[in-house]
C-alpha cells in the first residue's frame, strides 16, 4: 500500500490488515512499541477545518516516533493559485508523507502522483476513508469478532448497517464502497435528491439499498449511522438541505425501530436536532466518542502500512 486515498482503491486483505493492526495498536498504546516514523516528518496540509482528523494524525504520527508540520493550504502559496503539482513536488523534497484534507478528490491523487510520498485522504468531497475505517473497527469491536477476519469480521453477511441523513455525502460515499468490499448490507435513506446515483451503486458493487422511507431502512438494522446535512463547502445550500433532508434523522422512534442492542453512531462533529436529537445522541455516546477515539487507532495502522 502505498497511498491511503479512498476505500474504493482498498482491497479487502488491506482493510482486514489495517483493522487487525488497529487492534494491536490500541491495545499496546502506551506501551513501549516501534517508532516506525523515527526520523521523519509528516505535513498535515489542511483546506477545510478538522478538529478530530487533525489532533488525531498530530498524536499518531508523534506516537509513531514522527514529527509533524501543520499547513493551513490558504497560508501557503496554494492559496495563492501555487500548482499542486509544483507544491508536492517541492514538498516531496522534505517531507516524508502527508495527510491532505481538501475539496477534490483529483487534488489528493495529484499529489499522491506528483509527491510519490505515501499520501493520506483526511477527507474530500467524495470520501472520508480513515473515518469510516474507524467507524468499522469500531462496529468490529463493540460486536463482531475481530480475530476472525476469514469470518468478515463480523460484518459480512447478517450485518445491517442503515446510513441517514445526506446520502451523497463523502461518508456516504466511504460507506458505500465498503460495503462492496465486506459484503454487509447497507441501507441508505434520504430524500431521492441526496440518494446515490444508480452509476455510483452499480461502481461500489455490494449489497446497498437506498430508500426515502427511514423507517423501512431502520427495521431490524444492527447500526444506525448520521452524518451532518450541510457538509463543509455545501454551506450555500444549507436552508434548502435543512428543508429536504428535515425527515432524515436519527431519533428515539427511529432507534426503537431497530435491533433492540443497535449501535447508533455520528462521525462528528453532531447538529442536535438536525441528524440526531439531543437524548438519542447523549444515550449513545459512549459509542459515538469511541469512535472518535478509534480514529488515532485506525490512522496509526495506516500509517505502519504505509511506512513498510
Ligand atoms: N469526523 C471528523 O473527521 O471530524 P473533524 O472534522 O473534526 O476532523
Ligand atoms: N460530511 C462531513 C464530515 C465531517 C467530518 C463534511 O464533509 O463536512
Amino acid at each position: 500500500m502505498k497511498h491511503l486515498l479512498s476505500i474504493e482503491q482498498l482491497s479487502r486483505t488491506e482493510i482486514e490488515g489495517i483493522l487487525q493492526r488497529t487492534a494491536e495498536l490500541k491495545s499496546n498504546r502506551g506501551k513501549i512499541s516501534a517508532q516506525p516514523l523515527a526520523g521523519q516528518t509528516w505535513a498535515l496540509i489542511f483546506s477545510k477545518p478538522s478538529t478530530r482528523t487533525r489532533v488525531s494524525f498530530d498524536v499518531g504520527i508523534r506516537e509513531l516516533g514522527g514529527e509533524t508540520i501543520y499547513l493551513n493550504a490558504a497560508d501557503a502559496q496554494l492559496g495563492r493559485g501555487e500548482l499542486i503539482k509544483d507544491t508536492a513536488r517541492v514538498l516531496a523534497r522534505m517531507i516524508h508523507g502527508a495527510v491532505i484534507r481538501t475539496y477534490a478528490q483529483s487534488d489528493i491523487e495529484e499529489f499522491a502522483e506528483f509527491s510519490g510520498v505515501p499520501t493520506i485522504n483526511a477527507l474530500t468531497d467524495d470520501e472520508h476513508p480513515c473515518q469510516i475505517l474507524g467507524d468499522i473497527f469500531t462496529i468490529i469491536e463493540k460486536r463482531g469478532a475481530i480475530d476472525q477476519p476469514s469470518q468478515g469480521f463480523g460484518l459480512a453477511g447478517k450485518t445491517v448497517i442503515t446510513y441517514i441523513g445526506d446520502g451523497v455525502s463523502n461518508t456516504a460515499r466511504s460507506w458505500l464502497f465498503a460495503a462492496g468490499k465486506l459484503g454487509f448490507e447497507l441501507r441508505i435513506a434520504s430524500h431521492k435528491k441526496y440518494s446515490p446515483k444508480k452509476k455510483l451503486l452499480e461502481r461500489a458493487g455490494g449489497r446497498v439499498s437506498c430508500t426515502d422511507d427511514v423507517a423501512t431502512a431502520a427495521k431490524e438494522a444492527d447500526v444506525l449511522y448520521t452524518d451532518i446535512w450541510v457538509s463543509m463547502g455545501k454551506e450555500a445550500e444549507e436552508a434548502r438541505r435543512e428543508a429536504e433532508l428535515g425527515p432524515y434523522w436519527i431519533n428515539e422512534s427511529v432507534v426503537k425501530l431497530a435491533k433492540p442492542d443497535a449501535l447508533v453512531m455520528h462521525c462528528l462533529p453532531a447538529h442536535r436536532g438536525q441528524e440526531i436529537d439531543e437524548k438519542t445522541f447523549e444515550t449513545h455516546a459512549q459509542t459515538i466518542f469511541d469512535q472518535a477515539e478509534n480514529r488515532l487507532h485506525v490512522q496509526k495502522a495506516i500509517l505502519v502500512e504505509l511506512s513498510k
